[in-house]
């Protein structure tokens, strides 16, 4: 496809598409390798994005695409009125690896914290008919359905879909005292709900302390603790849940986004004394957790679980880190280094959008959100010789805006 190509499906995609995302970068990935992904033009990319945190175990991972071959090969859909082996060992390897309980199994993130709203509430009755009150925290991002997006502590992103759903308490994140005076005067809370790194809003990491105290006052109060592990969940912080990382027992995890690396499905997991609150016909979803995405997800999860796996996650992370803090030592516009495992964001000084398209330019995919943070999430399964080159182009691109 020459370039002339990439300008005709720029056209097409104004014609046909809707333009909530903005114009679109003029490139159309048609393959990809591991971490490396080839345009129409075959150019190749150094992929430091995994399409926001999805591509977990890369492009074309054998025992990942055999799974998914041998699924297709199989049967791909038959109904939640059915038996699921694929959903059944895909939710025992969840609990596997985080505590024991049962997972109900939807199609993205939003579904996930939506499950999670609403089982929280169906939590919030066995209290009292009015106990139906949600803490969540500024800088969030919990889905843009109406009830994760009015669980959502960024105002930009509800604007104009008002009247939103109720019952949402939005406080400041990482202000414990705050969380605990609201939780003091207020019986009518039933859960609380939070990111432990807030990756939408620019990798803000939730401070230890203020996680074990909520978690803390959550028991005592009797309340659930919510995580929503979205993008931090399956491996990306270098632990299969950033919760681990805390020394925390939350109630309630949701997941999406690397659960299937890159085929859609998201997952609620909860514990058992909360599962009978969904009792036969109260909360269900047509295409959650169909052969495809649990076999997707079971393949994901097998990579994830391999010995070691999850150490090469701490330590890549570690490597990206250490050049980045000395390239900070010798570039001004480097402002703050943060992030856990491969879930990684710079900080600039300066709006980031202009590097993100020169870094595109030099055949490195990164992206930047809350305006100056520029997120590093390449796949988990990076190989270092590629690590080691993108982090030499983000080298040649910060010292050139040095110059
Ligand atoms: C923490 C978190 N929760 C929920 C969502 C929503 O997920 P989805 O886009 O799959 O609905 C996202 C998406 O970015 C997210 O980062």
């Amino acid at each position: 496809m020459s370039k002339s190509k990439a300008q005709l499906l720029a056209s097409l995609d104004k014609k046909f598409l809707f333009q909530n995302y903005g114009e679109r970068f003029p490139v159309c990935f048609t393959k990809g390798k591991n971490a490396i992904l080839v345009d129409q033009n075959n150019k190749k990319y150094i992929d430091f994005l995994s399409g926001i945190a999805v591509s977990s175990v890369g492009y074309g991972h054998p025992a990942f695409i055999r799974a998914l071959h041998a699924q297709i090969d199989k049967v791909i859909h038959t109904s939640n009125f059915f038996l699921n082996k694929e959903q059944i060992e895909a939710a025992r390897l969840i609990s596997a690896h985080t505590f024991p309980g049962k997972t109900l199994f939807v199609n993205s993130g939003a579904e996930a914290n939506e499950a999670a709203i609403k089982l929280a509430r169906r939590f919030g009755k066995t209290i009292s008919p009015d106990c139906f009150y949600i803490i969540t925290f500024t800088g969030s991002f919990h889905g843009r359905t109406y009830g994760s997006m009015s669980a959502t502590g960024q105002d930009k992103i509800k604007k104009g879909f008002e009247p939103l759903l109720p019952g949402f308490i939005i406080l400041p994140f990482n202000d414990f005292e705050t969380c605990k005076n609201e939780l003091s005067r207020n019986n009518n809370v039933c859960a609380v709900m939070t990111e432990l790194i807030q990756g939408e809003s620019g990798i803000n990491i939730a401070d230890k302390t203020f996680i074990q105290n909520i978690a803390k006052i959550c028991k005592e109060k009797k309340i659930l603790f919510i995580i929503d592990e979205v993008q931090t969940g399956v491996g990306r912080t270098g632990k299969f849940c950033a919760y681990q990382h805390y020394g925390i027992e939350p109630d309630i995890l949701t997941f999406a986004k690397g659960l299937g690396g890159g085929v859609p499905i998201g997952a609620m997991h909860a514990r058992e004394n909360l599962v009978h609150l969904f009792e036969k016909g109260s909360h269900g979803t047509t295409f959650g957790g169909n052969h495809l995405a649990c076999a997707a997800a079971v393949a994901v999860m097998k990579v994830i679980g391999k010995k070691n796996f999850l150490t090469s996650i701490q330590k890549k992370g570690e490597y990206i880190k250490e050049r980045l803090k000395k390239l900070a030592t010798t570039v001004s516009i480097i402002k703050e280094i943060r992030g856990l495992g491969l879930h990684l964001g710079i900080e600039l000084t300066e709006p980031g959008t202009e590097f993100v398209n020169r870094a595109l330019a030099y055949g490195l995919v990164i992206n930047c959100t809350a305006e100056r943070i520029i997120r590093i999430m390449p796949p988990l399964t990076i190989d270092m010789k590629t690590l080691k080159k993108g982090m030499d182009i983000f080298e040649k691109l910060f010292l050139e805006e040095k110059k």
